[in-house]
């Protein structure tokens, strides 16, 4: 099927709030384990692009005491929520968390040695954005890991991953996944897009409906 767009920014208070109640702990720590693969020597200053209400950063924290983390997001309300979660894991004087928008983030290029994004490429009208963002950010030889749903073959096929994973989630909770499914990209999209950005990062098909770009920058 092709691509349908859904809303960039996660804004609204009931729904951010409904997806940060929601249990994503399996991805979550899937993306983690996924980062701590890399050797932890090389997260010291990470930066996390669309953190949304944090829980993935704070996982992250819990197994770094070293780690200096810059969590961002675009929507206030999950900035709030994610600031709330830091605030209660008590790793707030190493997650500083930013409403930031990307492109445009008023951060210097080059800060960061660890550059991480979970599920949001597919929230981004140009998908470029993300892998510009990652080039101006990253240190030479910074890791990057980017997680993301795999738009599946037909609305069908959604529709079946929503019944598989949430059965029990709220209404909103299952149209976000279901829209985010429809808006997400396929493997083949997202190589195409590394290519254009002349960033040579590994993509690979690791669970059902997700994929993960990693790699490290030139
Ligand atoms: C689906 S959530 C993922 C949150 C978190 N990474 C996780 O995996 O739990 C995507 C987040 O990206 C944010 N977002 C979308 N477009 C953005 C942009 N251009 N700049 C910054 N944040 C953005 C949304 O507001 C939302 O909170």
């Amino acid at each position: 099927m092709q691509r349908i767009l859904e809303p960039e920014i996660m804004a609204d208070a009931e729904q951010s709030l409904g997806y940060a109640d929601a249990d994503f702990s399996i991805s979550n720590q899937s993306f983690v384990d996924h980062v701590l693969s890399n050797g932890v020597h090389t997260l010291h200053h990470v930066i996390d692009i669309g953190c949304g209400p944090c829980d993935v950063m704070v996982r992250l924290a819990d197994a770094c005491p070293d780690i200096h983390i810059t969590a961002i997001d675009g929507s206030a309300a999950m900035v709030d929520l994610a600031r709330e979660a830091v605030r209660a894991s008590s790793h707030e004087s190493r997650i500083a968390v930013i409403q930031g928008y990307i492109p445009g983030l008023p951060l210097s290029e080059y800060g960061f040695d660890a550059v991480l994004s979970k599920d949001l490429l597919h929230h981004l009208p140009d998908p470029m954005v993300l892998w510009s963002e990652i080039q101006r950010l990253g240190q030479t030889g910074a890791a990057v890991y980017v997680m993301d749903l795999i738009r599946p073959d037909t609305p069908q096929d959604a529709d079946d991953i929503v019944a598989k994973v949430a059965p029990d989630a709220h209404a909103i909770l299952r149209q976000d996944f279901y829209n985010s499914l429809c808006a997400a990209f396929t493997l083949d999209e997202v190589n195409a897009q590394l290519q254009q950005a002349g960033l040579l990062l590994q993509v690979r098909h690791i669970s059902d409906r997700h994929m993960l770009i990693a790699g490290v920058l030139p």
